[in-house]
Protein backbone atom coordinates (compact mmCIF):
# COMPACT_ATOMS: atom_id res chain seq x y z
CA UNK A 1 0.00 0.00 0.00
CA UNK A 2 1.57 3.47 -1.07
CA UNK A 3 1.95 5.94 2.05
CA UNK A 4 -0.52 8.71 2.17
CA UNK A 5 0.85 11.85 1.06
CA UNK A 6 0.12 15.46 3.11
CA UNK A 7 0.75 18.76 2.34
CA UNK A 8 1.58 20.33 5.88
CA UNK A 9 4.75 21.83 5.55
CA UNK A 10 6.45 23.54 2.39
CA UNK A 11 9.18 20.96 2.98
CA UNK A 12 6.55 18.22 2.48
CA UNK A 13 7.61 17.95 -1.00
CA UNK A 14 10.60 17.65 -3.08
CA UNK A 15 12.29 19.98 -5.21
CA UNK A 16 11.14 17.74 -8.07
CA UNK A 17 7.69 17.78 -6.91
CA UNK A 18 7.24 21.34 -6.97
CA UNK A 19 8.55 22.01 -10.30
CA UNK A 20 5.98 19.23 -11.28
CA UNK A 21 3.15 20.94 -9.59
CA UNK A 22 4.34 24.08 -10.96
CA UNK A 23 4.40 22.97 -14.45
CA UNK A 24 1.12 21.14 -14.00
CA UNK A 25 -0.88 24.27 -12.69
CA UNK A 26 0.31 26.05 -15.91
CA UNK A 27 -1.06 22.78 -17.84
CA UNK A 28 -4.77 23.29 -15.86
CA UNK A 29 -5.02 26.82 -16.15
CA UNK A 30 -4.59 26.82 -19.59
CA UNK A 31 -7.41 24.14 -20.13
CA UNK A 32 -9.28 26.04 -17.67
CA UNK A 33 -8.78 29.00 -19.19
CA UNK A 34 -9.68 27.94 -22.63
CA UNK A 35 -12.81 26.32 -21.27
CA UNK A 36 -12.16 22.56 -21.59
CA UNK A 37 -13.60 20.63 -18.91
CA UNK A 38 -11.22 18.31 -16.77
CA UNK A 39 -12.91 16.36 -14.24
CA UNK A 40 -10.72 13.67 -13.03
CA UNK A 41 -12.52 13.82 -8.98
CA UNK A 42 -16.29 12.45 -10.09
CA UNK A 43 -17.62 11.81 -6.55
CA UNK A 44 -14.93 12.88 -4.65
CA UNK A 45 -15.00 14.86 -1.26
CA UNK A 46 -12.82 17.73 0.03
CA UNK A 47 -13.48 18.39 3.69
CA UNK A 48 -12.35 22.11 4.51
CA UNK A 49 -12.28 23.15 7.98
CA UNK A 50 -11.90 26.68 8.90
CA UNK A 51 -11.12 27.94 12.48
CA UNK A 52 -9.96 31.24 10.73
CA UNK A 53 -10.83 33.16 8.75
CA UNK A 54 -11.02 33.38 4.67
CA UNK A 55 -11.61 34.23 1.24
CA UNK A 56 -9.33 33.15 -1.23
CA UNK A 57 -8.33 29.91 0.56
CA UNK A 58 -12.37 28.88 1.17
CA UNK A 59 -13.05 30.04 -2.64
CA UNK A 60 -10.04 28.34 -4.67
CA UNK A 61 -10.13 25.60 -2.68
CA UNK A 62 -14.05 25.08 -3.21
CA UNK A 63 -14.20 25.91 -6.83
CA UNK A 64 -10.64 24.30 -7.58
CA UNK A 65 -12.74 20.81 -6.30
CA UNK A 66 -15.49 22.14 -8.65
CA UNK A 67 -13.72 22.01 -11.64
CA UNK A 68 -12.08 18.80 -11.00
CA UNK A 69 -15.19 17.51 -10.57
CA UNK A 70 -15.55 17.09 -7.15
CA UNK A 71 -17.63 18.63 -4.26
CA UNK A 72 -16.51 20.61 -1.34
CA UNK A 73 -17.73 21.03 2.18
CA UNK A 74 -17.01 23.58 4.21
CA UNK A 75 -17.14 23.03 8.11
CA UNK A 76 -16.04 25.76 10.47
CA UNK A 77 -14.90 25.42 14.13
CA UNK A 78 -17.84 26.99 16.18
CA UNK A 79 -21.04 24.77 14.37
CA UNK A 80 -19.21 21.39 14.27
CA UNK A 81 -18.09 19.11 16.77
CA UNK A 82 -14.76 20.50 16.78
CA UNK A 83 -15.58 23.63 18.43
CA UNK A 84 -16.96 22.04 21.66
CA UNK A 85 -13.36 20.07 21.86
CA UNK A 86 -14.30 16.99 20.07
CA UNK A 87 -10.52 15.31 19.59
CA UNK A 88 -8.74 15.55 16.65
CA UNK A 89 -7.33 12.32 16.26
CA UNK A 90 -11.11 11.37 16.65
CA UNK A 91 -12.22 13.81 14.15
CA UNK A 92 -9.34 12.94 11.61
CA UNK A 93 -11.05 9.28 12.18
CA UNK A 94 -14.38 10.28 11.09
CA UNK A 95 -13.74 12.81 8.38
CA UNK A 96 -11.34 10.71 6.70
CA UNK A 97 -13.75 7.70 6.17
CA UNK A 98 -16.40 9.87 4.51
CA UNK A 99 -14.11 12.14 2.64
CA UNK A 100 -10.87 11.58 0.38
CA UNK A 101 -8.72 14.96 1.03
CA UNK A 102 -8.52 17.27 4.23
CA UNK A 103 -8.11 20.97 4.24
CA UNK A 104 -7.32 22.23 7.29
CA UNK A 105 -7.04 26.36 8.24
CA UNK A 106 -6.27 26.35 12.16
CA UNK A 107 -4.55 27.95 14.56
CA UNK A 108 -1.78 24.94 16.13
CA UNK A 109 0.58 23.29 13.22
CA UNK A 110 0.03 20.70 15.85
CA UNK A 111 -3.47 20.52 15.58
CA UNK A 112 -2.87 19.85 11.48
CA UNK A 113 -0.25 16.85 12.44
CA UNK A 114 -2.42 15.46 14.76
CA UNK A 115 -5.05 15.07 12.17
CA UNK A 116 -2.72 13.71 9.18
CA UNK A 117 -1.37 11.22 11.44
CA UNK A 118 -5.38 10.42 12.21
CA UNK A 119 -5.92 10.51 8.65
CA UNK A 120 -6.33 7.81 5.78
CA UNK A 121 -6.45 10.56 3.51
CA UNK A 122 -4.20 13.12 2.05
CA UNK A 123 -4.46 16.57 4.77
CA UNK A 124 -3.15 20.21 3.20
CA UNK A 125 -2.48 22.81 5.21
CA UNK A 126 -4.64 25.83 4.70
CA UNK A 127 -2.62 28.12 6.92
CA UNK A 128 -1.28 27.44 10.60
CA UNK A 129 0.41 30.28 13.26
CA UNK A 130 3.36 28.38 11.64
CA UNK A 131 3.03 27.85 7.89
CA UNK A 132 1.14 28.70 4.91
CA UNK A 133 2.48 26.66 2.23
CA UNK A 134 -0.20 26.95 -0.03
CA UNK A 135 -0.01 30.50 -0.97
CA UNK A 136 3.76 30.14 -1.39
CA UNK A 137 2.90 27.05 -4.19
CA UNK A 138 0.84 30.07 -5.77
CA UNK A 139 3.28 33.05 -5.15
CA UNK A 140 6.35 31.15 -7.13
CA UNK A 141 3.62 29.86 -9.74
CA UNK A 142 3.29 33.57 -10.38
CA UNK A 143 7.01 34.33 -10.58
CA UNK A 144 7.53 31.75 -12.91
CA UNK A 145 4.62 32.67 -15.21
CA UNK A 146 6.05 36.89 -15.12
CA UNK A 147 9.98 35.64 -15.19
CA UNK A 148 10.50 31.77 -15.54
CA UNK A 149 12.79 29.79 -12.83
CA UNK A 150 13.34 31.23 -9.31
CA UNK A 151 16.26 28.85 -8.84
CA UNK A 152 19.51 31.79 -8.02
CA UNK A 153 17.31 34.96 -7.30
CA UNK A 154 16.13 37.03 -4.64
CA UNK A 155 12.87 37.28 -2.78
CA UNK A 156 12.61 40.28 -0.06
CA UNK A 157 10.32 39.89 2.31
CA UNK A 158 9.38 43.50 4.78
CA UNK A 159 7.80 42.73 7.70
CA UNK A 160 6.73 40.14 10.36
CA UNK A 161 8.82 37.08 11.21
CA UNK A 162 5.15 35.02 10.56
CA UNK A 163 3.76 32.02 8.97
CA UNK A 164 4.03 33.34 5.41
CA UNK A 165 7.81 34.65 5.85
CA UNK A 166 8.73 30.64 7.21
CA UNK A 167 7.64 29.45 4.56
CA UNK A 168 9.21 31.31 2.08
CA UNK A 169 12.17 30.04 3.75
CA UNK A 170 11.35 26.81 3.62
CA UNK A 171 10.51 27.32 -0.20
CA UNK A 172 14.02 28.83 -0.55
CA UNK A 173 16.15 25.82 0.41
CA UNK A 174 14.24 23.38 -1.44
CA UNK A 175 14.38 25.65 -4.56
CA UNK A 176 17.28 27.20 -4.29
CA UNK A 177 16.86 30.89 -4.00
CA UNK A 178 17.44 33.83 -1.46
CA UNK A 179 15.41 34.64 1.52
CA UNK A 180 16.36 38.61 2.44
CA UNK A 181 14.29 39.51 5.35
CA UNK A 182 13.40 42.77 7.52
CA UNK A 183 11.54 42.38 10.45
CA UNK A 184 11.22 44.86 13.42
CA UNK A 185 12.58 44.22 16.57
CA UNK A 186 11.16 41.36 18.37
CA UNK A 187 9.51 40.18 15.32
CA UNK A 188 12.33 38.57 14.08
CA UNK A 189 11.94 35.08 12.37
CA UNK A 190 11.91 31.89 14.52
CA UNK A 191 13.02 28.31 12.26
CA UNK A 192 10.36 25.72 13.74
CA UNK A 193 12.19 22.82 11.61
CA UNK A 194 14.93 22.25 12.86
CA UNK A 195 16.71 22.92 9.33
CA UNK A 196 20.28 24.59 8.86
CA UNK A 197 19.10 28.01 6.69
CA UNK A 198 22.91 28.97 5.17
CA UNK A 199 23.62 32.45 3.85
CA UNK A 200 23.08 31.37 0.73
CA UNK A 201 19.23 31.14 1.46
CA UNK A 202 18.57 33.41 4.17
CA UNK A 203 20.16 37.06 5.66
CA UNK A 204 18.29 38.55 7.93
CA UNK A 205 18.22 42.07 9.42
CA UNK A 206 15.96 44.76 10.67
CA UNK A 207 16.23 46.81 7.84
CA UNK A 208 14.03 47.06 4.95
CA UNK A 209 16.00 48.43 2.80
CA UNK A 210 18.76 46.40 3.60
CA UNK A 211 16.42 43.32 2.27
CA UNK A 212 14.77 45.31 -0.32
CA UNK A 213 18.59 46.03 -2.48
CA UNK A 214 19.15 43.42 -5.20
CA UNK A 215 15.99 41.61 -4.69
CA UNK A 216 13.81 40.44 -7.88
CA UNK A 217 10.44 39.74 -5.83
CA UNK A 218 9.53 42.49 -2.79
CA UNK A 219 6.86 40.84 -0.24
CA UNK A 220 5.00 41.66 2.44
CA UNK A 221 2.04 40.42 4.76
CA UNK A 222 -0.31 42.19 7.31
CA UNK A 223 1.23 43.86 10.67
CA UNK A 224 -1.20 41.09 12.64
CA UNK A 225 -2.16 38.51 11.50
CA UNK A 226 -5.22 36.25 12.69
CA UNK A 227 -5.10 35.13 15.99
CA UNK A 228 -2.76 37.94 17.56
CA UNK A 229 -5.35 40.89 17.34
CA UNK A 230 -4.48 41.81 20.58
CA UNK A 231 -1.10 42.83 19.18
CA UNK A 232 -2.34 44.98 17.04
CA UNK A 233 -1.89 48.82 18.48
CA UNK A 234 1.59 47.24 20.14
CA UNK A 235 2.55 45.97 15.97
CA UNK A 236 1.15 49.10 14.58
CA UNK A 237 3.71 51.08 16.18
CA UNK A 238 6.67 48.17 16.18
CA UNK A 239 6.24 48.03 12.31
CA UNK A 240 6.41 51.76 11.81
CA UNK A 241 8.93 52.08 8.62
CA UNK A 242 8.16 48.92 7.28
CA UNK A 243 5.32 49.92 4.64
CA UNK A 244 7.04 48.97 1.33
CA UNK A 245 6.65 52.00 -0.78
CA UNK A 246 7.83 53.09 -4.13
CA UNK A 247 11.14 54.14 -2.62
CA UNK A 248 11.71 51.06 -1.01
CA UNK A 249 10.87 49.21 -4.58
CA UNK A 250 13.61 51.05 -5.75
CA UNK A 251 16.00 49.79 -4.23
CA UNK A 252 15.48 46.11 -5.54
CA UNK A 253 16.13 45.31 -9.40
CA UNK A 254 14.39 47.57 -11.43
CA UNK A 255 12.30 44.36 -13.13
CA UNK A 256 11.05 43.73 -9.53
CA UNK A 257 7.90 41.76 -8.95
CA UNK A 258 5.07 42.78 -6.01
CA UNK A 259 3.44 40.42 -3.93
CA UNK A 260 0.94 39.92 -1.29
CA UNK A 261 -0.70 37.40 -0.12
CA UNK A 262 -4.25 39.65 0.33
CA UNK A 263 -5.81 40.79 2.55
CA UNK A 264 -4.15 44.34 2.30
CA UNK A 265 -3.78 47.66 4.34
CA UNK A 266 -3.17 49.89 1.95
CA UNK A 267 -1.31 53.09 3.58
CA UNK A 268 -0.40 50.15 6.69
CA UNK A 269 2.13 47.49 4.98
CA UNK A 270 1.50 48.26 1.75
CA UNK A 271 1.59 51.87 -0.03
CA UNK A 272 -1.48 52.33 -2.36
CA UNK A 273 1.45 53.19 -5.12
CA UNK A 274 2.93 50.03 -4.90
CA UNK A 275 -0.03 47.51 -4.63
CA UNK A 276 -1.97 49.08 -7.17
CA UNK A 277 1.05 50.02 -9.55
CA UNK A 278 3.03 48.23 -12.43
CA UNK A 279 4.93 45.76 -10.70
CA UNK A 280 2.43 44.77 -8.97
CA UNK A 281 1.09 40.96 -9.79
CA UNK A 282 -1.11 40.26 -6.60
CA UNK A 283 -4.55 39.50 -8.34
CA UNK A 284 -3.10 36.70 -10.76
CA UNK A 285 -0.98 35.36 -7.23
CA UNK A 286 -4.46 35.28 -5.92
CA UNK A 287 -6.33 33.65 -9.00
CA UNK A 288 -2.72 31.17 -9.05
CA UNK A 289 -4.14 29.75 -5.65
CA UNK A 290 -6.86 27.79 -7.29
CA UNK A 291 -4.66 26.48 -10.08
CA UNK A 292 -1.62 26.15 -7.73
CA UNK A 293 -4.37 23.80 -5.80
CA UNK A 294 -5.52 22.21 -8.03
CA UNK A 295 -2.40 20.56 -9.24
CA UNK A 296 -1.57 19.95 -5.59
CA UNK A 297 -4.92 17.92 -5.28
CA UNK A 298 -4.65 15.97 -7.95
CA UNK A 299 -0.61 15.02 -6.83
CA UNK A 300 -1.83 13.81 -3.96
CA UNK A 301 -5.07 12.07 -4.64
CA UNK A 302 -3.90 10.53 -8.09
CA UNK A 303 -0.20 10.77 -7.82
CA UNK A 304 1.57 11.91 -11.05
CA UNK A 305 0.00 12.99 -14.11
CA UNK A 306 2.43 14.15 -17.28
CA UNK A 307 -0.66 14.44 -20.08
N1 LIG B 1 -4.15 34.68 1.25
C1 LIG B 1 -5.11 34.00 1.89
O1 LIG B 1 -4.88 32.92 2.43
O2 LIG B 1 -6.33 34.60 1.87
P1 LIG B 1 -7.61 34.21 2.74
O3 LIG B 1 -7.26 34.48 4.19
O4 LIG B 1 -8.69 35.10 2.22
O5 LIG B 1 -7.90 32.76 2.54
N1 LIG C 1 -0.13 36.03 7.92
C1 LIG C 1 -1.53 36.18 7.64
C2 LIG C 1 -1.85 35.59 6.32
C3 LIG C 1 -3.28 35.74 5.89
C4 LIG C 1 -3.59 35.05 4.61
C5 LIG C 1 -2.34 35.53 8.74
O1 LIG C 1 -1.94 34.47 9.23
O2 LIG C 1 -3.36 36.08 9.13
Amino acid sequence: MTKTRHFLQFSDLTAEECQHIFHRAQVLKRRHVSGELYRPLPGKVMTMIFEKNSTRTRVSFEAGMSQLGGHAMFLDGKSSQIGRGEPVEDTARVLSRMSDIIMIRTFEQNMVETLAANSRVPVINGLTNEYHPCQILADILTYIEHRGDIRGKTVAWIGDGNNMSRTWLQAAKLLGFKLQIATPVGYELTVLDGQDYGADCFAASNDPMTAARGADLVTTDVFTSMGYEGEAEARRQAFDGFMVTSELMAAANPDALFMHCLPAHRGEEVAAAVIDGPQSVVWDEAENRMHAQKALIEYLMLGRIDD
